[in-house]
């Protein structure tokens, strides 16, 4: 036993991609005296960040009783514990459980934020999922399977908004996912694309509609560890230079001459200032 209790870091490892982790993460995974990493959605190259004499464990096969005395006992012994997690903890990271306990035993314990696979799926897309006058709005959320949905939390209820949707966990009832949004009111050729193991060497993309997408999924044979963007912003045509004008909307006002805000003024109020010597405007 030490005097001094450890601490638990619960680290966001981002998609899989060892270079999609924070510096900060890195950090802590290779100073800490124990690993405990998610070895279904977390690489061995992380784990492998970890120092030569750490201890490190995979948990995919381990229950919470389990994985909590591997890190109460090594606090207990003043060490510190890496807790590694796919994506962003915060996003069904199921810690809120691990902190329970944490909190009854009164150890220390911080979160490590980290890149969620929603976001470089959408970045692998080549996706802006608030697109001006398409949706500006994101809903992450999951169809029902054995955790059961809180009532107001239903796909078709939140699917009503016509937004950039993200599942997680769903690419297996993807004929329930479809119908589900079909009801809500997304037209048969919504832009969907499912995102398998985005950030693995084996990533892969499949792009569809609302028509054929569920047709596609089951022939490629996924069945995990794959997200279902749906949405016009995944419609690949809006990075189209021609998009504008054939729409004539879908375009960001930040960066426009006109549209001013408290970094940077318009084309007028500089040459104003300018010509009153106050000197250089705010940058953006
Ligand atoms: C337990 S959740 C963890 C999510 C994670 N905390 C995040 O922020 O990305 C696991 C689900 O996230 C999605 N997921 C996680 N990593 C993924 C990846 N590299 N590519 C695609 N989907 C992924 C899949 O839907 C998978 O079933």
């Amino acid at each position: 036993m030490s005097d001094q209790q450890g601490k638990v870091y619960f680290v966001g490892s981002g998609p899989g991609d060892p270079e999609l982790i924070t510096v900060k993460a890195r950090r802590i995974i290779e100073e800490a005296d124990v690993v405990v990493y998610a070895d279904s959605l977390v690489p061995q190259e992380i784990a492998d960040f970890a120092g030569p004499d750490a201890a490190v464990y995979g948990s995919k096969d381990m229950a919470l009783p389990q994985i909590m005395e591997i890190m109460l006992t090594a606090v207990a012994q003043g060490k510190t514990v890496a807790r590694v997690q796919s994506g962003d903890p915060a996003v069904y990271g199921a810690i809120i459980e691990q902190m329970r306990v944490l909190e009854r035993e009164g150890v220390d314990y911080e979160i490590i934020p980290g890149v969620s696979a929603a976001f470089a799926a959408a970045a692998l897309l080549k996706t802006e999922l608030t697109v001006p006058e398409v949706s500006q709005t994101i809903i992450m959320t999951r169809t029902e399977g054995r955790v059961a949905m809180p009532p107001k939390e239903q796909l078709r209820d939140l699917a009503a908004h016509g937004c950039s949707l993200v599942l997680f966990l769903s690419v297996t009832r993807m004929t329930k996912v479809v119908r589900e949004l079909r009801a809500a009111g997304y037209e048969r050729e919504t832009p969907v694309a499912v995102v398998y193991r985005v950030g693995w060497p084996e990533e892969q993309v499949i792009r569809g509609t609302l028509t054929d997408i569920a047709a596609k999924v089951r022939d490629s044979k996924i069945n995990r560890q794959a997200l279902v963007m749906v949405g016009e912003a995944m419609n690949p045509d809006l990075r189209s230079p021609e998009y504008v004008e054939e729409h004539g909307s879908a375009v960001s006002h930040l960066y426009s001459e006109d549209y001013t805000h408290l970094f940077r003024l318009s084309r007028e109020q500089q040459e104003s200032r300018a010509l009153a010597g106050a000197g250089d405007s705010p940058a953006d």
